[in-house]
């Protein structure tokens, strides 16, 4: 299975914080957006990441990323040049997905909870079709949609309704088989002028292909996408991480329990950033798996 992380979008809801720099590099507490994204996909076990973002953010997330090899990782990157939607990453990631499934996040997308790591891996195992996970908001108009039947089989799909069915919001993660990018290809643009996700969800739904995975209460699922639900997402991180002293979406941490780095690896990446407290948690991890 290929990632994909849409770190895409001129950023608008957020100036002037994003005139100089993209949303997905702004810090949720103590690291960049963009980690948490990139966590999720690393926990359902993929190692092969495009990252596709505009032309005048690519160059940074490319320094801070590099080629992922630091993180046991192959990090690709590619270009949209303009906001057309996210279905549009189907499009531009055609020949990196190739034939394989693929799971796209969206780069502004933080999740949290136990026992997530296995159900992201079970998720991957059973994919047929689409699987899409879904989240209770309180706000549902504000998102895409998915109602369900009594035993709990998605029956409908809608973007942001003005008169929702459901409070279960469609969550920025989803994951794909491969027909995904003929689907995104056939789409026609919204009135938003967008290839919109929901339009590829509705055409697994038709096809009897999509399931929902709802994340009940013991889950958190915030987009970091405005100022204040920024500002919401670091305060949950911060709170656990001081709580707990462990942090949230710390790549390299993960990349060590996956088995991709060994500890003197870990303990080196930290090492070069000791001044911070995130680089010395990375050489107290790495010493107590050593
Ligand atoms: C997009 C999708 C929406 C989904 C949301 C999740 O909305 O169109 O279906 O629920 O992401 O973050 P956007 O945030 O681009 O308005």
């Amino acid at each position: 299975m290929k990632g994909i992380v849409l770190a895409g979008g001129s950023g608008t809801r957020m100036h002037p914080s994003t005139l100089a720099t993209s949303k997905q590099l702004l810090a949720v507490y103590d690291k960049p957006m963009v980690y948490h994204p990139l966590s999720v996909l690393m926990l359902t076990g993929i190692r092969e990441i495009l990252i596709i973002s505009t032309p005048s953010s690519l160059p940074a997330l490319r320094t801070l990323l590099g080629d992922g090899s630091s993180l046991g990782l192959e990090i690709s990157y590619a270009e949209q040049a303009e906001p057309k939607g996210i279905a549009e990453a189907f499009i531009i990631g055609a020949d990196y997905i190739g034939n394989e499934s693929s799971a796209l996040i969206l780069g502004d997308n933080v999740f949290h909870g136990a026992g997530f790591p296995k159900l992201l891996c079970t998720a991957r195992e059973n994919l047929d079709g689409c699987t899409l996970f879904g989240y209770p908001v309180s706000d549902p108009e504000r998102y895409g949609i998915g109602e369900t039947d009594a035993d709990g089989r998605l029956v409908s799909i809608e973007e942001k309704p003005l008169k929702p069915r459901s409070d279960n919001a469609i969550t920025g993660l989803y994951f794909y088989d491969p027909d995904v990018v003929e689907i995104a290809r056939q789409l026609t643009p919204s009135f938003r002028g967008e290839l919109e996700i929901t339009d590829v969800n509705q055409a697994y739904l038709k096809q009897g292909r999509a399931q929902l995975i709802r994340l009940g209460r013991g889950y958190t699922w915030l987009d970091a996408g405005t100022h204040d639900s920024l500002l919401a997402a670091s305060q949950y991180v911060q709170v656990i991480e001081k709580r707990q002293g462990v942090r949230v979406a710390c790549l390299e941490e993960i990349a060590l329990r996956m088995g991709y780095i060994d500890a003197e690896h870990c303990h080196n990446l930290g090492a070069g950033m000791k001044n911070s407290e995130y680089g010395r948690y990375l050489m107290q991890v790495a010493q107590s798996v050593a």
